[in-house]
């Protein structure tokens, strides 16, 4: 592979491109190809590792290596073997080959992936003149992905996804996905001298990562990532990078983040991840029964919260209940804005009050909306 010419694609969940194509141009990249659930730039390897650090809204970090028409296998097979493997993979490299594949004619996955595999072994033993591979060494985790018979080749720099930060070990019930509470922060008015509240925090992800939004700490700092061990890459350009980001660490920044769930033990767990997430003493956590709320003693606040959906017959009544007190709440605290995702479309009418904005996004495989609600800005803004 050029090493100093990349085709670097930053993956994203459906709905989320907007955001995370934000985030980038905020790290200083002008020249960004959009796509459906991907952000392309050209860029060396030392954007990639700059980009698993610092993306909080993208999913994975991937190289492009090859892309071409494939209606057949053997055309499959030839364009595969066309591609120079020994300069992307090192000896001893491990090479498994993922596969995908929507409206196209080559369609049996694991022929696919077999097919790709076979080319790429080929490849490499004729050009290291050798019988055997060993791939007992790093990890190189490659996707073939087919669309109207295009196909696409990917090397996955990233290992675990980016919304593993290292911090949550703990969940409680239903957990968002951090890139997604991360999103969902970024879409809303909550800025570092605000308040955030989450009611109903659950394993305390939105104020944990609006802790690491606000002290500007690298999502990717407190984890390890595939592209580590490649000795093929300048690998010293990992603790350039992470040193730098260290350094931006805002430390002074005072906050007001807030975490309540009427389950005492999820508190506990919150506080746990929050500890790992080095934010501890950031969110101030406490057992609440969002039921019982009083009129809040601050002004100004943002709420963002993923309330119960009530999706099981038996917990309805319990999520309507939620949404009718969510509404008493932004009736007798006019001044916040307030933000909540849910899957459950009788929302608003419980609530008794329609949103400024809908906007329809993916929790996993659950379609959901993302209610949005404006209140004035603070004064001194
Ligand atoms: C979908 S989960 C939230 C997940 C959370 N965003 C996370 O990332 O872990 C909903 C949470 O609401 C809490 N909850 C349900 N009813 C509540 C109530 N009346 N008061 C406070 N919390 C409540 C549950 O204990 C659960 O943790």
């Amino acid at each position: 592979m050029v090493q100093d010419k990349l085709r670097i694609i930053a993956a994203t969940a459906f709905g989320m491109e907007a955001v995370c194509k934000r985030e980038m141009q905020k790290l200083g990249y002008t020249e960004l190809f959009v796509e459906n659930g991907r952000i392309e730039i050209n860029g060396t390897f030392e954007d990639v590792v700059r980009l698993n650090l610092w993306l909080r809204t993208a999913e994975r970090i991937k190289i492009k290596v090859g892309t071409f028409k494939a209606e057949t296998f053997t055309e499959l097979f030839d364009e595969t073997k066309k591609i120079q493997w020994g300069k992307i993979i090192p000896k001893g490299g491990a090479f498994p080959v993922d596969a995908k594949s929507v409206k196209s004619k080559l369609f049996s996955l694991s022929d696919c992936q077999k097919i790709v595999k076979k080319a790429i072994v080929e490849k490499l033993k004729e050009e290291r003149k050798e019988d055997w591979l060993d791939e007992s060494g790093a990890l190189y985790r490659f996707e073939v992905s087919l669309l109207n018979d295009i196909a696409e080749i990917t090397l996955d720099t990233s290992g675990a996804g980016l919304h593993k930060r290292g911090y949550r070990k703990l969940i409680g019930f239903a957990p968002i996905k951090e890139t997604m509470a991360a999103a969902m922060i970024d879409l809303s008015y909550w800025n570092k001298d605000r308040i955030l509240l989450d009611p109903m925090c659950g394993s305390g992800t939105f104020p944990i990562e609006a802790a690491l939004i606000a002290r500007n700490i690298a999502p990717g700092l407190n984890r390890k990532f595939t592209a580590e061990k490649w000795e093929n890459f300048d690998l010293s350009l990992w603790q350039k990078e992470k040193t730098a980001a260290k350094k931006l660490i805002d430390y002074d920044t005072e906050l007001n983040l807030y975490g309540y769930d009427y389950d005492p033990e999820v508190v506990e767990i919150a506080k746990i991840n929050a500890d790992d997430a080095g934010v501890l003493e950031d969110v101030h956590f406490e057992s609440k029964d969002f039921l019982k709320l009083d009129k809040l003693p601050w002004e100004y606040g943002v709420m963002i919260t993923n309330p119960p959906y009530g999706e099981r017959i038996d917990k309805r009544d319990e999520a309507i209940q939620i949404y009718k007190k969510f509404g008493q709440i932004m009736e007798e605290n006019p001044t916040w804005s307030y933000y909540l995702l849910t899957s459950n479309e009788d929302f608003e009418g419980a609530a008794g009050k329609k949103s400024d904005r809908k906007r329809k996004l993916f929790n996993g495989n659950i379609k959901v909306d993302y209610y949005q609600y404006y209140g004035p800005r603070p004064p001194k803004e």
